[in-house]
């Protein structure tokens, strides 16, 4: 599919709108994966798509709007071929995230948010990945890029404009955003297991609890929650299972024992500036004498 392109949503793409619709108990709950789809065909969320997903949900084209609106997965702008994501949170910032959002901005002569004159790349500012560990990150249509430098990221733009083979850090060989996005609507395409799906920094504490013969606390079970106050904690830790009035009698005591503290203090302020006018005056009164 040439990506400038943006086609209608033919009775293919309806029905398998309509298969996603029937994953969920309720078909509403199919909305965030028929965006992703709609966007895998149209290369950005169209008002045909707002209009298409409404009308086979029975929701009104608002509320399909502020769901496509909200989230910062779906475009309202028809996207490149690629789109290259450049975290620039607070620690790859920090890292070089900012220099790389930069350098990538100059050579490519876009802005954030913006599409390469030759469609190929779209650029972004994207929040934290959860990939801090592998700061500063780039992201190629939602796959991983670790440990990006300007230079890096500039001859990973320039491989994905020539149409060569890119292979994310963590992830699948790069394709194209649409196929992406139709991975994420549901459809797999069969490679998740291409490429390494956990780096070295993301795997360093399980190694260590491994060489420590450290293992987690077990996870209390349903006969554990049926032993109420006898958890590991002698019955008074999280453990401890309390009936519903108990619980609420400890909200209202703990309510009770604030209000007293709160009246506490504020007698005491009020008396205290008093004391010191009243003891200054009586002070001065006895000075004065
Ligand atoms: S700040 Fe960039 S992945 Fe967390």
């Amino acid at each position: 599919m040439s990506q400038g392109v943006t086609p209608p949503l033919d009775e293919a793409t309806i029905a398998e709108l309509r298969e996603l619709m029937g994953r969920y108990p309720q078909a509403r709950s199919a909305l965030l994966p028929m965006l992703h789809l709609v966007q895998s065909v149209q290369g950005s969320v169209t008002s045909e798509g707002v209009e298409t997903c409404a009308q086979l949900l029975g929701l009104t084209t608002a509320e399909v709007s502020g769901v496509a609106t909200f989230y910062t997965m779906y475009k309202r702008r028809t996207m490149g071929t690629h789109h290259v994501g450049v975290c620039t949170n607070t620690l790859c910032a920090v890292m070089g995230g900012d220099a790389i959002f930069e350098r990538l901005s100059n050579h490519l002569d876009v802005g954030n948010d913006e599409t390469t004159a030759d469609g190929q790349v779209t650029l972004e500012r994207i929040e934290c990945n959860a990939a801090c560990d592998y700061a500063p990150v780039l992201t190629v249509n939602w796959e991983f890029m670790d440990h990006q430098t300007p230079e890096s990221a500039v001859d990973l733009v320039d491989r994905l404009r020539a149409g060569e083979p890119v292979q994310a850090s963590r992830g699948a060989t790069i394709t194209s955003w649409r196929d992406a996005e139709r991975v994420l609507a549901g459809f797999e395409d069969g490679r998740a297991d291409e490429g390494p799906s956990a780096g070295d920094a993301s795997l360093a504490g399980l190694r260590i609890a491994q060489e420590r013969g450290w293992s987690a606390p077990p996870v209390p079970t349903v006969a554990d929650a049926g032993t109420r106050d006898h958890g590991p904690g002698g019955g008074s830790g999280p453990w401890a299972e309390k009936e519903p009035d108990e619980v609420a009698r400890s909200k209202d005591t703990a309510e009770a024992e604030a209000d007293t503290r709160r009246a506490e203090d504020e007698t005491v302020a009020e008396e205290s500036p008093a004391d010191v006018r009243g003891g200054g005056s009586k002070e001065g009164g006895e000075s004065d004498d």
